[in-house]
């Protein structure tokens, strides 16, 4: 009997000590999580440069939208101006506001050429509460002036949003000398996870954001009929996160801070130049602004730009995107039925641009 009761004393004794290191293993745990995603917070704010209390970690740039878009208390007959080129996700959510809050929203033309008509923005600002503009387009890789977009609706007093999804993994970002007031990225554009991405925002104005999506985490006391907003960020951080991805974009973003993101832009442009230099044939119709940039889009005549992609795909393996490139407002608008786009990164090379002139040169022959 009393030996039973020495192995049972034994056991419990045994089963105490596992569930205190699991305890003390998880804690280490959680807390080294908070740590770490707390030193990518810091690697992305350095990589931007923002201050603290100014990154929000969101699923991606159509979040950040979202969030300011339903967090700055829009009011019936304020004002939002865009470009004409803005990718769906900056253009839905102020449509959903004209319906649902009644503001008003006023479009820029872009010029001939392609590029941003400063003098039209400097009618359509006056009296515009918040300007939200794409920084480099999607399209054709048209980085729009937005240290002159930026002063210019300052001095009307708007606010600026800019849907930095396409400029953050290909030019150096210098968001207080942009003195832009919010910013949205996406990681999976920058070699970083997907579902994880980023909204910049000056701290005086987040202060101010009522949040969007709140619940677990945002709060640091709640009564059943009041609660205590957290700090920002964190007020803005609702429910359990992608931890994984926020940690793993922080090593993406120290990766382009090694490489440089002026010799990426740099080596972007010349992969590009080669495209042009060598896709000199006129059965090619380039699309957009003609400058250059990190992206080639074209249609080539008669032919339908998904079967060019098709074909490139089968015959060069290269891929390329085809279609409206979620821009499909700017094809509307000059009835076409979308483009063939080739964007190139820091891992494409030269051979890369050769097989797909000669991948094109013989879709060209075919038709
Ligand atoms: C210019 C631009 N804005 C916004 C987005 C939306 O990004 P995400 O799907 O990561 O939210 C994209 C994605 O392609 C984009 O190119």
């Amino acid at each position: 009997m009393l030996r039973e009761l020495e192995k049972i004393l034994k056991f419990l004794i045994r089963m105490l000590f596992i569930w205190i290191l699991l305890v003390w293993l998880l804690n280490l745990i959680s807390k080294r999580v908070t740590s770490e995603v707390e030193e990518s917070r810091k690697t992305i704010k350095k990589f931007l440069n923002a201050k603290k209390g100014e990154l929000i970690f969101t699923k991606n740039t159509t979040e950040s939208i979202n969030l300011v878009a339903n967090s700055l208390g829009f009011q019936k007959g304020e004002i939002v101006v865009s470009s004409d080129r803005e990718h769906n996700s900056n253009l839905l959510p102020w449509q959903i506001l004209e319906k649902k809050k009644g503001i008003k929203r006023r479009i820029v033309d872009e010029k001939q050429d392609h590029s941003f008509d400063l003098d039209d923005f400097n009618e359509k600002v006056k009296g515009a509460r918040l300007v939200s503009v794409v920084h480099t387009s999607n399209l054709d890789g048209y980085t729009l002036p937005v240290k002159d977009i930026i002063k210019i609706a300052h001095e009307n007093d708007a606010l600026v949003l800019l849907d930095g999804a396409q400029s953050t993994p290909h030019k150096e970002i210098n968001l207080k000398k942009l003195d832009a007031d919010f910013f949205a990225f996406s990681g999976h554009k920058m070699l970083g996870p997907t579902g994880v991405g980023g909204l910049y925002g000056k701290k005086e104005l987040l202060e101010k954001l009522e949040p969007f999506i709140v619940g677990g985490d945002t709060v640091t006391e709640t009564t059943y009929d009041k609660q205590e907003f957290a700090d920002v960020p964190h007020r803005f951080e609702a429910g359990l996160q992608h931890y994984a991805g926020i940690i793993g974009l922080g090593e993406a973003v120290k990766y382009l801070m090694r490489l440089g993101l002026k010799n990426i832009e740099k080596h972007e442009i010349k992969l590009q130049r080669f495209i042009v230099d060598n896709l000199n044939n006129e059965k090619i119709e380039r699309i957009g602004f003609k400058g250059e940039t990190g992206i080639f889009n074209f249609n080539i005549r008669k032919m339908s730009p998904h079967n060019v992609a098709m074909i490139l795909d089968e015959t060069e393996n290269i891929m390329i995107r085809s279609g409206a490139h979620c821009v499909h407002s700017w094809f509307n608008k000059y009835n076409l039925q979308g483009s063939a786009r080739a964007s190139l990164y820091l891992y494409n090379n030269k051979e890369d641009c050769e097989k797909f002139i000669k991948g094109v040169n013989n879709i060209i022959k075919l038709g």
